[in-house]
């Protein structure tokens, strides 16, 4: 039977030192407050948005929410970035993604200073992330190695495979890994013989966006599966991009969907935060 690995549990200790370090901020006169921004009212973006408030409240991160209409023009959101920006008070800017069709979501994250984008997905955090530099590191991959460490999950040295090549997950994840000196494979739809090469991973992380793909055909007896996806099927049940049931017996540990990586992210966003505002925003990836 698999250890699962308790994303929730971890997320919650983050949560905790992210909270005590941010007491210890305001005893010194320092307050962290994070801008939330979304536009239009996309069900899951709702959700996410409504958890990043809540944490926010929990850890005692200041939040200052701006919900936009979906017909809000590109302009008027560059011209929002740009009062933040300036805005001495705000120390981290979060822009909801995705954003309606209309609105160039390359431009907008262009347009976050690097030292409040606390998502970690402008190109000079991204760019310092490939060279080793320090930067905001993204959360959902930052909170997958984080998560990997804290469960005892040895990294150096073993085949990791990505599969996946998102800019917000299968590329930082894949170089996340490889800063821990694994080696690291990333597939992805064009890939030719997935099975075979997911079989040679001791670390298979899945982040394909369809639902219960990676069954225990794709799976080395042993490996540690890591599933990013979240779904949710006709019956309102929430599944991820692994059918857990049918690779649980053959894997020695898997994250869960709900409960595995998906408050992981939400932590490593209180805790870039924290950093943006100890002015260590550009050490976090350290
Ligand atoms: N949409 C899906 N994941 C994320 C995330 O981590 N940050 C933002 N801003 N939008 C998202």
């Amino acid at each position: 039977m698999a250890k699962i690995i308790d994303g929730k549990a971890v997320s919650g200790q983050i949560r905790d030192e992210v909270k005590e370090k941010i007491e210890a901020l305001r005893r010194e006169g320092k307050e962290v407050t994070l801008a939330v921004v979304q536009v239009g009212s996309d069900p899951a973006s709702c959700v996410y948005v409504n958890n990043k408030k809540k944490a926010c409240a929990y850890v005692g991160i200041k939040s200052l929410a701006y919900e936009l209409p979906e017909e809000t023009t590109e302009e008027e959101l560059l011209a929002l970035i740009d009062k933040l920006n300036r805005m001495e008070e705000c120390n981290g800017i979060l822009v909801q993604l995705p954003l309606p069709v209309h609105i160039d979501e390359d431009k907008v994250i262009d347009a976050i200073s690097p030292d409040k984008d606390v998502d970690g997905f402008h190109q000079s955090n991204t760019g310092a992330l490939c060279i080793g530099r320090p930067g905001f590191l993204p959360c959902t991959p930052a909170g997958i190695v984080e998560l990997l460490r804290r469960s005892g999950v040895e990294l150096a040295g073993r085949n990791c495979v990505v599969v996946g090549r998102s800019n917000i997950v299968g590329k930082p994840v894949a170089l996340l890994l490889l800063r821990e000196n694994a080696t690291v494979t990333i597939a992805h739809s064009k890939t030719e013989n997935l099975k075979a090469l997911c079989r040679q991973a001791d670390i298979l992380v899945v982040a394909v966006g369809k639902p219960k793909m990676i069954n225990r055909e794709y799976i080395k007896e042993g490996a540690v599966v890591v599933d990013v996806g979240i779904h949710r099927n006709e019956a309102g049940k929430l599944c991820g991009d692994v059918d857990f049931a049918d690779v649980e017996e053959r894997c020695s540990a898997i994250t869960p969907v709900p409960g595995g990586v998906g408050p992981m992210t939400i932590a490593m966003l209180m805790k870039n935060c924290m950093l943006a505002v100890c002015g260590k925003g550009r050490e976090a990836g350290r």
